[in-house]
């Protein structure tokens, strides 16, 4: 694997002077630099695409903006920091005008579906981790089902009993008996697993707090060590293409259920380099394809719901599911960068894993 050279060589190439940040630490800037360039690159495939985004895509932004409004504020703090400030403010600006035009589309392509999922890119409802922990190895399962029994009709079920946003017109945070054990499920893996932390995490930013929402805090480190696991075996086997998508999901779900050993530096490079380059967006790798480039036609209006987890591929092999959770996860980076001040060193210690010192200075 070549990513950390390619990384580095990144960091020695790009030009001195618009990266003489007023930092004390230049790596860091320059790291922070990438990250927004690459998510003001994704920013503008958002507004290329908006009327083909589907829900899930906009809940990807619509996390990326809450990150980039607490980037915003911890960097204001600092004179030295405010033109790094004033970019990600302005980026998160662009995202809040860009996803609220989105909303007219999907009102249009899938009105039931926002109207269950609606709170989720609602101003407001998502929170930045308010403390830092890590995943416990102890919490990893012993084995996993084979079988996924765990079908994404009864998970959005289940969410939208959370939410509340059903038409039986229940309150938020009850469930029926098949939720509490679908959403407890021991040795899930994959999605199942990664849609029962989001099921809880979305508990949290909901408010539950009665009757099984009381272990909320036992079950989030529970899915998170084995999502931990899981993006840890997946690396080891190469982190090719359909990987990916699940890879990054994991990195965005538990890095906002306040687990810092998710934003690793290594894994930082790995997304970046998935970019792609010219349009901004997530998907299939371009150069992979050995079929001449077909367009997928939208499914919008042949089913009646847009999957959460639908891939869209265009012409360009662009996913939209895909790019949702890469921004997601990279809005993380930026934040956990911006929530530990690089004179700490905790966010070098934290990014570096791997052991090779982050600071340029000691
Ligand atoms: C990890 O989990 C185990 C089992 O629940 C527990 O005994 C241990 O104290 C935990 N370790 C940390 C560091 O939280």
């Amino acid at each position: 694997m070549a990513r950390p050279r390619l990384f580095l060589l990144l960091l020695l190439t790009l030009p001195l002077q618009p990266l003489s940040l007023p930092w004390p630490d230049t790596t860091h800037g320059a790291i922070a630099g990438l990250i927004l360039s690459a998510l003001e690159r994704a920013t503008s495939f958002l507004e290329h695409r908006l009327p083909e985004i589907n829900l899930d895509g906009a809940v990807g932004f619509q996390v990326l903006e809450v990150q980039l409004r607490g980037v915003q504020s911890k960097w204001a703090h600092d004179a030295l920091l405010q033109p790094l400030s004033l970019r990600a403010g302005q980026l998160a600006d662009k995202l809040l005008d860009l996803l609220r035009r989105s909303i007219y589309y999907l009102e249009q392509s899938d009105p039931v579906y926002l109207r269950e999922f609606q709170p989720s890119i609602q101003q407001g409802f998502w929170k930045l981790p308010q403390a830092w922990t890590r995943t416990n190895t102890s919490l990893v399962y012993h084995w996993l089902e084979l079988l996924d029994s765990f079908s994404e009709e009864s998970s959005d079920a289940c969410l939208v009993q959370l939410l509340g946003t059903g038409t039986d017109g229940d309150q938020p945070c009850r469930l029926s008996d098949f939720c509490k054990a679908l959403m407890t499920k021991p040795r899930c893996s994959g999605y199942s697993l990664s849609h029962q932390l989001l099921f809880f995490l979305w508990a949290r930013m909901q408010g539950c707090t009665q009757g099984l929402f009381r272990q909320s805090q036992h079950y989030i480190n529970l899915f998170c060590a084995n999502m931990m696991d899981l993006n840890q075996r997946a690396e080891a086997t190469g982190l090719s293409y359909p990987a990916q998508d699940l890879f990054m999901e994991n990195i965005m779900f538990c890095g906002m259920a306040g687990f810092s050993d998710f934003y690793k530096l290594r894994w930082l490079e790995a997304i970046l380099s998935w970019q792609n380059p010219q349009v901004g967006c997530f998907g299939k790798p371009a150069d992979r394809d050995e079929e001449p480039q077909e367009a997928i036609p939208l499914r919008q209006g042949i089913l009646r719901r847009v999957r959460r987890r639908e891939k869209l591929f265009t012409a360009d092999g662009c996913s939209c599911h895909n790019t949702a959770t890469a921004v997601a996860a990279l809005g993380g980076f930026l934040y956990v960068l911006a929530d530990y001040p690089p004179h700490y060193g905790a966010a070098a210690e934290m990014l570096l894993e791997d052991g090779r010192p982050l600071t340029a200075t000691p």
